[in-house]
């Protein structure tokens, strides 16, 4: 195994992604940042230096496990002190998995501001599939406003939603239609130009009859998304770093924080080039699709295709997303199947809630606050006062709650409480949808992360769960493990995994607003058995 070293400069910048120029964190310059490429049981050292000037950041290693170093994960807040403007850290972790990855920034809302990339894990053994070469796409959804003008209309009062994104990005490139943006009095020229080269659509190049493997993953932060290459069929074979039996889509629903390879081979018509289009789900579209190309070698890679993008799937159907969700299963050569029961059952209701007249986003009705001493030195070093000491609720109400209805009460409390676990017990999530808020007949989607570990998903539902009869229809049997999981509009998604990573773990929504909002948690086991933590991670802690 070898030691990969990076050297990376975080700062804001002007750039114009989507073609309207604006301030955007860039790493090196980029936005999305540099690939990290490894080898399964690489260390990877990223020696990070914040010139951000006015900002704190941290970076989070999405989907790395961070065995034996949960200090080194990026969570500011959970596992380490902000980074402050001017300071360099370095991150050192071993990256034990093969499969695909994502890195971004883990503080504030920063990530929505462009700090991401991607991670590629060769493996050390053959996978179960062959393709010619190797690709990887970030899907993002991008806004104008700043991020700080986000954040702060969100803990207002009253309440400014971030409402729908301006475009969608594919690999950090879009098309805002600027011609929108006509008031006499505004050079709409100086600030948003279609003709930059920096907004032209990404191209693919693909080579007429061979199969290439796309790494699709999505940083959005809010969209749902569906994703598509006109005239090609993707056949899924990886999710969240684990081989799935494969299976052929036409459109491929992913959730921020997913990622997924596919494979397409290059089939069709050579004399011409396609569309890879991604489009809004489960939200009112009110974004524009995101648009690519597929470049067929030798073809012109600037030539458009000469029919229209397809269309998306109908926004607001729920079951053929439901079914691609069923049908994510462990590869049959590389399954490992979960413990047949379980120590302990969590159920979290998501909800949205108001906290002293703050609207925020709950689970249990708690919304999530972050304290002012990540979690991971106050446990170690039995800082008592640094964080609510309650334990936060197991469940709510499921004979009594009605999911379809907003409760008549609608208040709840924010609090920093965190779940012990049992080390090296099994537990079981059970996350559980319901009507969000009084305007019409709204459950949203969420995709739900959980850090340092990956999570069997035993099985999705319509409706409320069902304490006795639905766990009869887990699947234990081949399961996929994965690290973000969605859960759908009026169902629930029951998940299992071993508490075997000594640390503190977040488990948050992944939407940017809805994590800032309080939709988390945090689980910590085993903190007893890590040794010292480094100096580094500790510089907002007094002595
Ligand atoms: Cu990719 Cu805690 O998020
Ligand atoms: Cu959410």
């Amino acid at each position: 195994a070898k030691i990969r070293r990076y050297k990376w400069e975080v700062k804001y910048e002007y750039k114009s992604p989507d073609c309207f120029r604006k301030l955007v964190i860039t790493v090196n310059g980029r936005t999305p940042g540099p690939t990290i490429l490894a080898k399964e049981n690489d260390t990877i050292v990223v020696e990070l230096k914040n010139s951000l000037l006015t900002e704190n950041v941290a970076i989070y290693w999405h989907g790395i496990r961070q065995k034996g170093t949960p200090w080194f994960d990026g969570t500011e807040g959970v596992t380490q002190c902000p980074i402050l403007p001017g300071e360099t850290f370095i991150y050192r972790f071993v990256v034990d998995r093969p499969g695909t990855y994502l890195y971004h920034a883990h503080y504030g809302m920063q990530r929505e501001a462009g700090l991401y990339g991607s991670i590629r894990v060769a493996p050390e053994k053959p996978e179960p599939f062959s393709y010619d070469y190797d690709r990887s796409i970030i899907l993002n959804d991008w806004y104008h406003k700043s991020t700080h003008e986000q954040a702060t209309g969100l803990s207002s009062i009253p309440f400014q939603w971030v409402e729908e994104p301006q475009s969608l990005l594919i690999q950090g490139k879009g098309k805002f239609n600027c011609s929108q943006l006509t008031a006499p009095s505004l050079n709409v020229s100086s600030f948003c130009d279609a003709s930059k080269p920096e907004c032209s659509p990404y191209v693919l190049t693909v080579v007429p009859g061979k199969t290439f493997r796309l790494r699709i993953s999505s940083l959005t932060a809010l969209s749902a998304l569906s994703f598509q290459i006109e005239g090609h069929n993707m056949t899924v074979v990886e999710a969240d770093g684990h081989y799935v039996e494969p299976f052929v889509v036409q459109n491929l629903f992913i959730y921020s924080g997913e990622t997924y390879s596919v494979l397409i081979k290059a089939d069709q018509d050579p004399s011409r080039n396609y569309w890879a289009t991604t489009n809004v789900v489960n939200r009112p579209p009110k974004t524009p699709p995101g648009l690519a190309i597929l470049n067929y070698y030798p073809n012109n890679p600037k030539r458009l295709p000469p029919t229209a993008p397809p269309p998306g799937p109908y926004w607001d159907d729920v079951q053929p997303r439901l079914n691609q969700s069923l049908a994510i299963k462990a590869h049959q050569n590389f399954t490992t199947p979960p413990p047949p029961i379980s120590d302990r059952l969590i159920l979290f209701l998501n909800t949205q809630n108001l906290v002293n007249g703050y609207r925020r986003w709950s689970v249990n009705n708690v919304s999530f606050n972050l304290p002012n001493i990540p979690y991971l030195i106050s446990l170690k070093n039995d800082l008592t006062q640094a964080f609510d000491q309650t334990p936060p609720p197991n469940g709510f109400n499921l004979t009594s709650y009605d999911i379809y209805n907003i409760p008549e009460n609608r208040n709840g409390t924010a609090s920093s409480a965190i779940y012990r676990l049992s080390f090296n017990s099994t537990v079981d999530i059970v996350l559980q949808n319901a009507k969000y808020n009084e305007n019409g007949s709204t459950s949203e989607t969420h995709p739900w992360h959980l850090h340092g570990h990956d999570f069997w998903v035993l099985g999705y539902g319509e409706g409320k769960f069902d304490m006795y009869k639905d766990p009869r229809k887990y699947n234990l049997v081949n399961p996929i493990m994965k690290n973000t999981v969605p859960v759908h509009p009026y169902g629930w998604t029951a998940l299992r995994f071993q508490a075997d990573n000594p640390g503190a773990w977040a488990f948050h929504c992944h939407i940017e607003s809805h994590f800032y909002m309080g939709m988390g948690v945090v689980f910590a086991e085993g903190i007893e058995r890590l040794g010292k933590l480094p100096s580094s991670i500790m510089g907002c802690v007094g002595h």
